[in-house]
């Protein structure tokens, strides 16, 4: 389903205070992933995944200012994800389940950072904006 007008504004409205916090989220996002969902540390072999760790920090930095980005280019995601599609299909090839799995966790630490802006209507609307960046990032497999 296309994110309507109303969700466009739902995911901006949720961002405008999620922007100076993209190294704190991501890294309690892909902290919680990689303890929960274990399965997605494979694609991080040598890499220090425990909390606090500069790894993490450095990171959950990078994937949710590529978010921010994305949110910023809401009406053109290919465009702004062009670079992230062919990184993640074509040199990490991440299966698309684990897409799935992270974007659980970041809305899990929208959800605890931000209570009072996760309504149901910004839960559904970011929901599936996830699900867009994701079917974006996934487009290009072969
Ligand atoms: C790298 C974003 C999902 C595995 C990256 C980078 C960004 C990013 C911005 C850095 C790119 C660069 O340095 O040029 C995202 C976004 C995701 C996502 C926005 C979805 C919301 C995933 C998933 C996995 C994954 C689900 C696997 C479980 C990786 C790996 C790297 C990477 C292994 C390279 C890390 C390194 O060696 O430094 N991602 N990513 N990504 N991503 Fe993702």
């Amino acid at each position: 389903v296309p994110l309507s007008a109303g969700d466009k504004t739902n995911v901006k409205a949720v961002w405008d205070h999620v922007k100076g916090h993209e190294e704190a989220f991501g890294a309690d996002a892909l902290h919680r992933c990689f303890k929960i969902d274990c399965q997605t540390q494979t694609y991080f072999p040598g890499k220090d995944l425990n909390e606090g760790s500069a790894f993490l920090h450095s990171h959950g930095k990078k994937v949710m200012s590529a978010l921010t980005n994305a949110v910023a280019h809401i009406d053109d995601l290919e465009a702004a994800l062009s670079k992230l599609i062919d990184k993640h299909a074509h040199d990490l090839m991440v299966d698309p389940a684990n897409f799935v799995l992270l974007n659980h966790h970041i809305l899990a630490v929208l959800a605890m950072h931000l209570p009072q802006l996760f309504t149901p209507a910004n839960h559904r609307s970011l929901d599936k904006f996830l699900h867009t960046v994701m079917r974006c990032l996934i487009s290009k497999y072969r």
